[in-house]
């Protein structure tokens, strides 16, 4: 087979279908970046998948190139390039899956099978059936959403929660690209994952519309924060308690800095931006509240480091731990984190951040915050130390180790990670999003 596009999502894929025993070939314009998984070393980190990739590779199963030929001959061909967001617009930037599919459409051989990854507005496989079909009448095109996270990417990919595929609408064509699919997944399939197949729109909108509900529910339980903030109610254990309703469940309701990276934030902006083209813009309309709501919180973080510095930053020392958008990952794409600590620092504060993975990206994008290597070195002489990234280490600081550096004891808890009780007993003046 063949992965187009081995960033977070293709990589790992291509990584994973060799693990699992299909011959695979991962293909990228990034020439740096194809030689890294060449020589086995992950271009970004994500837990894991380092080993998967070198064991994959000493299979001979795996390899990689920048050269589109390489997909002559495969029979499957996965399309996995980004959808990022169009500069200045809501509206996903669909260059890169048109040059996959435009570069690949013209490798293709009777018969084969074309499947996108990618996260598109709906419409997007239909169009593109046809640009393959135009190159070769007899090859297909199924649509098989990824859901994967990051920092759980390996296994979300080996052990999907659930398979989507959208097939085309010519019951023949339909049959035989799902037996090719079950083909691919016969691992999965056979630990008895569950397996929807359905037409092309509907898969393509169960990825954006799975994505719209996690943020919905992240934003829902945000909004309830700014209403405990306004009433002394505390969030975490409202979010507790109507956790325990099963039809709710407390998964995705931890209230703090709401969400960011490359794929809720774009995504739902994205969709709004469909369903405008759709004619079905009030549908949708509540979105912007989501949007809204998660993008308040990182006003209110400032306010709050404001507030606990006696109403001004300016010339405060300012400790920020956590750049990655979450715990576990290196991705510091539309970070809260990073959002934060820069709006301290325009503000007037010197804003000194450390993260366990993502200060090289963080230094990259934001050249003129300070970095430290750990949390202590970055708390060092601070007037206030912020958590704004929840990676188990700052989970777990001890408040006696971090006083005996600070220049004063406050700590603004972003994701409810820490133990109030603990860290005001430790003489801290601690305050978080929601809570008391
Ligand atoms: C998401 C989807 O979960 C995944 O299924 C899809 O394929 C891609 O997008 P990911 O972007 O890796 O995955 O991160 P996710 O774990 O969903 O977290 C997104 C953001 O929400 C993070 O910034 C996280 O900190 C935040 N979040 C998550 C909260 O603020 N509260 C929560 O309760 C959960």
């Amino acid at each position: 087979m063949t992965v187009v596009g081995c960033g977070y999502l293709g990589a790992v894929h291509a990584a994973c279908m060799a693990s699992v025993g299909h011959q695979v070939v991962g293909i990228d314009v990034d020439g740096p970046k194809i030689e890294s998984l060449q020589a086995g070393k992950a271009p970004f980190f994500e837990p894991g998948f380092e080993q998967v990739l070198q064991e994959a590779l000493a299979t001979g199963r795996l390899t990689f190139t920048t050269d589109m030929a390489s997909a002559s001959g495969n029979t499957v061909h996965f399309v996995c390039v980004g959808t990022p967001q169009r500069a200045g617009e809501n509206a996903a930037d669909m260059t890169y899956v048109n040059a996959a599919v435009g570069a690949l459409a013209p490798k293709l051989s009777p018969g084969d099978l074309v499947v996108g990854k990618s996260t598109v507005p709906v419409g997007t496989a239909a169009r593109l059936a046809a640009i393959v079909a135009e190159h070769e009448p007899t090859a297909m095109l199924a649509w098989n959403p990824e859901f994967l996270r990051e920092g759980f990417a390996v296994e979300d990919t080996l052990t999907p929660d659930r398979l989507v595929y959208g097939l085309p609408p010519t019951p023949a064509a339909a049959a035989t690209a799902k037996a090719m699919l079950d083909e691919v997944y016969a691992i999965p399939l056979s630990q008895d994952t569950p397996l929807v197949t359905t037409d092309y729109a509907t898969a393509e909108l169960v990825k954006v519309a799975a994505n719209s509900f996690l943020a919905t529910k992240i934003s829902f339980i945000n909004a309830m924060a700014e209403v405990c903030e306004a009433t002394g109610a505390d969030v975490v254990q409202l979010a507790d308690a109507i956790g325990h309703d099963a039809r709710i469940g407390r998964r995705f309701l931890n209230a703090g800095l709401g969400f960011g990276g490359g794929c809720l934030p774009k995504d739902i902006r994205a969709f709004m931006a469909r369903a405008g083209e759709l004619g079905a813009d009030q549908a949708l309309a509540f979105l912007r509240e989501i949007d809204s709501i998660n993008i308040r919180r990182r006003v209110r973080m400032v306010d709050l480091a404001r507030e606990v510095c006696g109403g001004s930053i300016v010339g405060r020392r300012i400790a920020v731990l956590g750049a990655a958008f979450k715990p576990n990952s290196d991705d510091i794409r539309d970070s809260p984190a990073l959002d934060v600590a820069a709006q301290l620092q325009v503000q007037g504060a010197t804003v000194t951040v450390t993260d366990p993975e993502a200060l090289t990206n963080a230094r990259r994008v934001w050249p003129g915050l300070n970095y430290a290597d750990t949390a202590l070195e970055a708390a060092t002489d601070a007037d206030l130390v912020l958590v704004l990234t929840e990676w188990d280490q700052y989970r777990s600081l001890d408040p006696g180790d971090l006083a005996t550096v600070v220049a004063g004891k406050r700590m603004l808890d972003g994701r409810n990670a820490l133990d109030p009780v603990r860290w005001r007993n430790a003489g801290w003046t601690y305050r978080a999003l929601g809570r008391p």
